[in-house]
């Protein structure tokens, strides 16, 4: 796919494209006159029967496209753009429409940036084990942005970047686990971080893993032939924000802000369960149970890409969960990074042990807030299912910019409590705390993380067992990983850099989109 933000159609477009809400047509005042008249008679006749999406027809005698852009049931108006962005695109790409131009003059920011966002979903394509390749059809979008071009194209560099990254967790998370150990995630990693600027990485190994007392890696790693690694990524945008007055990464509302976002995934590149094996008929998702460190690895990759002006770390828990002669048994009792013990009652609630390093390691690295990713719970999956993610967080303020940010990135986020008449049911009778609770699975995980986070750091743990991995098509997604929760971290340190903590203009979105139009149709 390639995009070309111009002002004005430059007439060598196979097809144009016109967003329509029932009888209004969106983005388009860039029609001619005639053109404007007959799409109104076109628009005015569909009260006589009904309208495809995607119908071709002949405006102004162009061939043009009518991409439905009304608001569909459980979507938001901006989400239900994506999907409309995204039909059009598979359906040029398979008509094999050379170039489409889509008439977009008086779309706002945030509606232009959805349409991209979109078109890039629709051209992921995960084919690494496919004998056979198919050559995807590369469709030209011009996209008329009328006076808004330069700011259209700033935002189109924004969606890139983003969309590289999302690209990046999908191929992660859709590798296999034998070809995707931790350590070959760690050589992803070394990659990216010697190709992004202002990107640095330390690794920990087994050995320096036990050193240090990390032992959670240790306790879930030990029975797998593949050693567990820990990766710390870091990035400083605050000291550009303050060096560079007048540099692109200096935001004008920019604070010199003390904050260190700490970011942490969890990273099982597969989960048999261990001892306590899985049934059979689940497993072969858990090559997705690294999902929560791609994603943070995708994020901080983009953030440093896009010069935000925050510091961000990113911390990577990687193990894998195997069985062998030397895997964790049932009733051991091991000593975390914190110096508290945990029993292993069960040795499928693995994830919580690796990331009880994780958070360790955010807090000996100063963060100051701490949003932690792991596909984390089967429980999580029966509450929510696959279209929401479950969170925690001991901090309000830190909740409602992840309901905030997730929204505007049409992701959606329940929060959940963190229920303390729980809380007793970790305890152990040798050990400090025991690694399984209460029967509500995801709080039980969650009170057992909270129990690792540093004192006086405001911590979000995002529970995305549901959201990261789809085994029938969901959205922009056919199979496979979904790259939930990029957009959301990356739109959250967008925030914290600005010290943001506005809502959005989401409601505002969808008055102007859709309900006038509906009521005037339906009434
Ligand atoms: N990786 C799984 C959770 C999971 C389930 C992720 C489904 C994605 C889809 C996790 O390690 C796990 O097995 N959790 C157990 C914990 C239980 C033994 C306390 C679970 O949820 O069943
Ligand atoms: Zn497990
Ligand atoms: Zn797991």
């Amino acid at each position: 796919m390639k995009t070309n933000i111009v002002s004005t159609a430059s007439g060598k477009a196979n097809a144009y494209a016109l967003f329509f809400v029932k009888k209004s047509v969106q983005f388009s005042n860039v029609l001619s006159e005639s053109a404007e008249k007959q799409v109104e008679s076109v628009l005015n006749g569909m009260e006589e029967g009904p309208f495809e999406d995607l119908e071709f027809l002949e405006i102004d005698n162009q061939p043009t496209i009518f991409v439905n852009a009304a608001k569909e049931r459980g979507l938001s108006s901006l989400d239900h753009l994506r999907m409309a962005a995204y039909r059009l695109a598979k359906k040029a790409s398979k008509r094999q429409i050379p170039v489409v131009s889509i008439m977009l003059a008086d779309a706002a920011p945030e509606q232009f940036k959805s349409i991209l966002h979109g078109l890039h979903y629709a051209s992921y394509n995960f084919d690494a084990y496919k004998s056979k390749k198919k050559e995807a059809f590369q469709v030209t979008y011009e996209l008329v942005a009328g006076d808004q071009t330069s700011e259209f194209k700033k935002i189109a560099d924004t969606v890139a970047i983003e969309h590289k990254a999302i690209v990046l967790a999908k191929n992660l998370i859709n590798t296999s686990a034998s070809d995707l150990t931790p350590a070959e995630f760690v050589e992803n990693a070394n990659t990216i971080a010697k190709y992004t600027p202002g990107l640095s990485i330390k690794v920990r190994n087994m050995k320096q893993l036990e050193k240090e007392g990390f032992m959670g890696h240790v306790t879930v790693g030990k029975g797998s032939s593949h050693e567990p690694y820990m990766i710390t990524l870091s990035y400083d945008g605050s000291k550009s924000a303050r060096g560079k007055a007048t540099a692109k990464s200096a935001n004008k509302n920019a604070r010199t802000s003390a904050d260190h976002l700490v970011f942490v995934g969890k990273g099982l590149t597969f989960d048999t369960g261990g001892l306590c094996l899985k049934p059979p008929k689940s497993m072969p998702e858990m090559i997705s149970d690294m999902s929560g460190a791609a994603t943070v690895l995708a994020a901080i990759q983009a953030i440093a890409t896009l010069e935000l002006p925050i510091k961000v770390s990113a911390v990577c828990c990687l193990a894998e969960n195997a069985i062998g002669n030397k895997s964790v048994l049932p009733g051991d009792i091991f000593t975390a990074k914190n110096g508290k013990t945990v029993m292993v009652d069960n040795t499928d609630a693995e994830g919580r042990l690796v990331l009880s390093d994780g958070l360790a390691e955010a807090g000996l690295i100063g963060a100051t807030h701490i949003v932690d990713l792991a596909t984390l719970t089967g429980a999580m999956v029966r509450a929510l299912g696959y279209a929401v993610a479950g969170f925690f967080s001991n901090d309000d303020d830190l909740a409602l910019k992840v309901i905030n940010c997730g929204e505007a990135c049409c992701e959606k986020f329940w929060s959940m409590p963190l229920e303390e008449e729980y809380a007793d049911a970790l305890k152990d009778h040798f050990a400090d705390l025991k690694n399984t609770g209460s029967d509500a699975g995801a709080i039980a995980a969650a009170l057992f993380l909270q129990e690792f986070v540093p004192e006086n750091t405001a911590w979000a743990h995002w529970d995305i067992a549901g959201t990261a991995f789809v085994s029938k098509s969901w959205k922009y997604t056919d199979f496979g990983a979904t790259g939930f929760g990029v957009q959301t971290l990356i739109e959250l340190a967008r925030r914290m850099a600005k010290g943001d903590n506005s809502e959005n203009t989401e409601e505002a979105n969808d008055e102007n989109i859709a309900d006038g139009e509906y009521a005037a149709v339906e009434a």
